[in-house]
């Protein structure tokens, strides 16, 4: 018997060692080389005549750019992520954490499109996916199910089908003959990524494959699994919310502004198509503590209401809490009101907190956490129907923040009247129906609201 070949492969970044050794020198991380079996031979890996065929190369403005031709995917939030549907022979990377609804999601798509659809998986049982779609309940006669985790099996049962549309779900449980290290194994999902970019391109079929997450949010699988696909989707949310975001990492065919909002229903998921009334909370009462912020995350305006509990602290150190907002702005906005507007907030806890479990980045939010600050520091209620977009640099002054009027026009057709912005924004119309306050410094935002 010949004796199997192995090779050292970093976990994290995929680099190959012919012998072991603690450090990565490529990633610089620390025992992540692992042995693993490594035999090829012969491949007989997905071909056709076209593979054959050697590439040319041509003249730059011979090329036909004419605008790709792009499936619809028959799902709003979806078409947006990928920049307008799934453009032919693209693979789309899906990672999230286990039970964020990855699989729900693709087979809610495959079950929905009218094309030949070939969904895999290597994970669940056919049974199991029946009653999952069972649940999402759709009907449709060309979506198919294998479940099977070898890619040669998988691709003979793809040349009798000839599916448009295949679905892999998922990415670590696949195998190929032709490697025999376990699945899920560095050199395993190199591999097979490198078959179905094969297959992919060649027949000009998209692909998706899902792909675990590790504890610290990254895919599992080397680094360059996220190279070799053309787009990489995060699924993510809190489990315990019913909110759920899809957002492109990586995409070579359109922006990675966008994101897509779904609601997790006891019959699939759910288009969140006016997302601005799921993310302000229902309630009437007036509570302190409470303020609206407008941000864009894309191309689209979102009303998000920012929750703030400034209270006594009880132990020596105060806390500071933030969920969906970085937590190191959140100290940064409390030493601005502290030097800048005289609020002793040096002794209180403060809690901050974005409703709807979404993560923002955008600064324009700073004038509602600071607004909501103050109101519950002075436990006073805000008007309901105000709404606030700007940023809060550090001498306290309030600067302008991009495409404001597309804010102002947000807060406007949500039935806000009044909006708190910069003094220095420069309005191109000023026939908005909301009236818009422009203020230049926190202390006189201060002053304004808590009159
Ligand atoms: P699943 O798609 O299996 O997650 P993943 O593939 O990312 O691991 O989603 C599982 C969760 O979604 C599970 O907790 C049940 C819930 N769910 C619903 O709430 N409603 C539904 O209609 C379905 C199909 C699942
Ligand atoms: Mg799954």
């Amino acid at each position: 018997m010949s004796k199997l070949k192995t090779s050292f492969f970093c976990q994290n970044c995929g680099t190959s060692y012919s012998k072991w050794q603690g450090q990565c020198h490529a990633c610089k991380s620390w025992n992540t080389i692992v042995e693993e079996i490594v035999q090829k031979e012969d491949k007989k890996t997905w071909s056709t005549s076209a593979s054959k065929a050697v590439s040319k190369p041509v003249i730059i403005k011979e090329i036909d750019a004419a605008e790709e031709h792009r499936l619809d995917t028959f799902d709003q939030e979806l078409n947006r992520v990928l920049g307008g549907g799934l453009v032919p022979g693209c693979l789309t990377l899906l990672g999230g954490e286990p039970g964020i609804g990855k699989s729900t999601l693709l087979l809610q798509i495959a079950l929905k499109l009218p094309y030949k659809i070939l969904y895999v998986s290597g994970e669940e049982s056919e049974k199991q996916i029946k009653l999952r779609a069972d649940r999402i309940s759709y009907k449709n006669d060309n979506c198919f199910i294998l479940t099977e985790n070898k890619t040669q099996n998988i691709f003979k049962h793809i040349e009798d089908l000839q599916p448009e549309i295949l679905i892999i779900d998922s990415i670590q449980t696949l195998q190929t003959d032709y490697i025999e290290s376990s699945a899920g194994s560095v050199s395993q999902i190199r591999e097979c990524t490198s078959e179905l970019i094969k297959f992919a391109k060649e027949t000009n079929t998209p692909v998706f494959l899902i792909g675990h997450i590790t504890k610290d949010g990254s895919i599992a699988g080397p680094k360059i699994l996220e190279h070799m696909v053309d787009t990489v989707l995060q699924f993510e949310g809190d489990r315990n919310h019913v909110y759920r975001i899809l957002r492109a990492h990586k995409n070579r065919f359109g922006s990675t502004a966008e994101i897509g909002i779904y609601e997790m229903l006891s019959n699939g998921l759910r288009e969140v198509s006016n997302p601005s009334e799921i993310l302000l909370s229902a309630s009437d009462e007036d509570l302190s503590g409470t303020a609206i912020a407008t941000t864009i995350e894309g191309i689209r305006p979102l009303l998000v209401e920012i929750q703030a509990l400034v209270s006594t602290a009880v132990y020596g150190t105060p806390q500071r809490s933030t969920t969906g907002y970085p937590a190191k702005r959140l100290n940064m906005i409390l030493a601005v009101l502290e030097k800048r507007a005289g609020f002793k907030l040096g002794a209180k806890d403060v809690f901050l907190n974005i409703t709807g479990g979404i993560q923002i980045e955008d600064p324009a939010i700073d004038l509602a956490v600071v607004a909501a600050i103050l109101s519950s520091n002075e436990d006073l209620a805000l008007p309901k129907k105000i709404c606030f977009a700007g940023e809060v640099g550090l001498t306290g002054e309030i600067r302008p923040v991009s495409k404001i009027e597309q804010r102002i026009s947000e807060a406007e057709k949500l039935g806000f009247e009044k909006i708190y912005v910069s003094k220095h924004i420069k309005l191109s119309k000023n026939n908005f129906g909301i009236k818009i306050i422009q203020v230049g410094k926190i202390e006189d935002l201060a002053s304004e609201l808590l009159r």
